[in-house]
């Protein structure tokens, strides 16, 4: 969109929460919002999930990034236009670290904390839940939000196949309490295990045979571990499903101009359209740009007239080069119009949200210079 900018939201929101189906530029959106935030002289942090490499050392996130840091001023500040007062912290989603953390602030004695921490099933598995990942990304959040002091945080989410299993996340850990082969489990000795049925043993003794008994036996810990730690787990979930739903917390939702990415970000649009939580913002990312309005077909023609005409080898070879550069611009602009009418529509199907387009860079987006470029499309209009 022509003039459209993300200012306002860096400026106004809490939270921003970047969303979208696995490698369409959530990560580089994220660290992009809140660079600006700060440049706009709020106290801005970014959680990111799986950074490439290049962009976490930018971010100053090497091995033990999982709490925030405050990034030094003149490495997001370059030429010194930031507004004063700003300042931008980073941190790197540490699964693990999280979940241990959570498991120590609700276990009712430090015993129960360290018997879950040591289970094996709980160091192997747990970790690897399907859901874990984005319940933890939540819960940094609402632990950021609760005591940070920040005003405001950016939020990437994993790279799910799926761009609604985070908002699922919360619903997914309540779940878990709820379930019955879990609160089974959680029956104090074996006899009552015996009593619970037959069925429940059949599927124990098959698991168990896959996976060897003692698999089954650590299972039964954990869960048996963790009782009287539900209600704070399931308290914890609701809050966090609550801030999700804040009126200061809005999705920015990242797409590619390709099919399969704007599928599902329209999916996700209308389920957060349901929650009465809208998109606030629709990012059009690495949009391949378009030179002119010559149709493709002209583009042919042209680079067609001018290939083998000439005796003179070199004006041949001149021409060739040439011709190979209208083809290439033809191509160039098949793109451009797939792109379109993949696009088109698009706005109108997510309401109200500010739509940005940010080209397809030339180069990676792993620093702060090249940050910036792409800042310079989300909110320079
Ligand atoms: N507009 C762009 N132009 C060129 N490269 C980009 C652009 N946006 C992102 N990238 C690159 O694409 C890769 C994936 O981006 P990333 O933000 O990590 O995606 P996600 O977090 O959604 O998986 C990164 O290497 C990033 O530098
Ligand atoms: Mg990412």
């Amino acid at each position: 969109m022509e003039g459209a900018s993300l200012g306002p939201l860096v400026e106004g929101s809490r939270v921003l929460v970047c969303c979208g189906t696995g490698g369409v530029g959530k990560t580089t959106t994220a660290a992009a919002l809140a660079i600006e935030g700060a440049r706009r002289g709020r106290d801005a942090v970014v959680v990111t999930i799986d950074p490439a490499k290049r962009l976490a050392s930018a971010l100053g996130l090497q091995e033990l990034a999982a709490t925030a840091h405050e990034i030094d001023r003149s490495l997001w500040d370059v030429d010194r236009t930031a507004a004063p007062g700003g300042r931008l912290s980073a941190l790197m989603l540490d699964t693990r670290t999280t979940f241990d953390e959570l498991v120590r602030r609700f276990a009712l004695t430090s015993e129960q904390a360290e018997q879950i921490l040591a289970n094996r099933f709980y160091r192997n598995v747990a970790g690897a839940l399907s859901g874990t990942q984005e319940y933890m990304a939540a819960e940094k959040l609402h632990e950021l939000h609760e005591e940070g002091g920040y005003e405001l945080i950016v939020v990437d989410t994993p790279p799910s196949r799926h761009a609604l299993d985070f908002l699922d996340a919360p619903h997914r850990m309540t779940r878990l309490l709820d379930n019955r082969i879990f609160r089974l489990l959680m029956v104090p000795t074996r006899t009552s295990l015996r009593v619970v049925g037959g069925a429940l043993q059949a599927f124990l003794h098959t698991v168990g045979r896959v996976v060897g008994s003692e698999v089954i036996d650590d299972v039964i810990e954990f869960f048996r571990a963790f009782e009287g730690m539900e209600e704070g787990f399931r308290t914890r979930a609701q809050r966090v499903m609550e801030l999700l739903a804040d009126p200061g917390t809005r999705f920015v939702l990242i797409t590619s101009p390709r099919r399969d990415a704007v599928d599902e970000a329209q999916f996700f649009a209308d389920r957060l359209a349901e929650t009465e939580t809208p998109v606030a913002a629709l990012v059009v990312n690495r949009v391949h740009p378009r030179f002119g309005d010559e149709r493709p077909e002209g583009l042919e023609a042209r680079a067609a007239t001018l290939t083998g005409k000439d005796d003179d080898p070199e004006a041949k070879a001149a021409a060739g080069r040439l011709a190979a550069l209208y083809s290439n611009l033809a191509e160039f602009q098949e793109i451009a119009d797939r792109e379109e009418r993949t696009l088109s529509g698009v706005q109108d199907r997510i309401g109200s949200a500010t739509v940005v387009h940010v080209p397809f860079l030339a180069c990676d987006v792993h620093d702060f210079a090249s940050l910036r470029l792409v800042g310079h499309h989300l909110f320079d209009g």
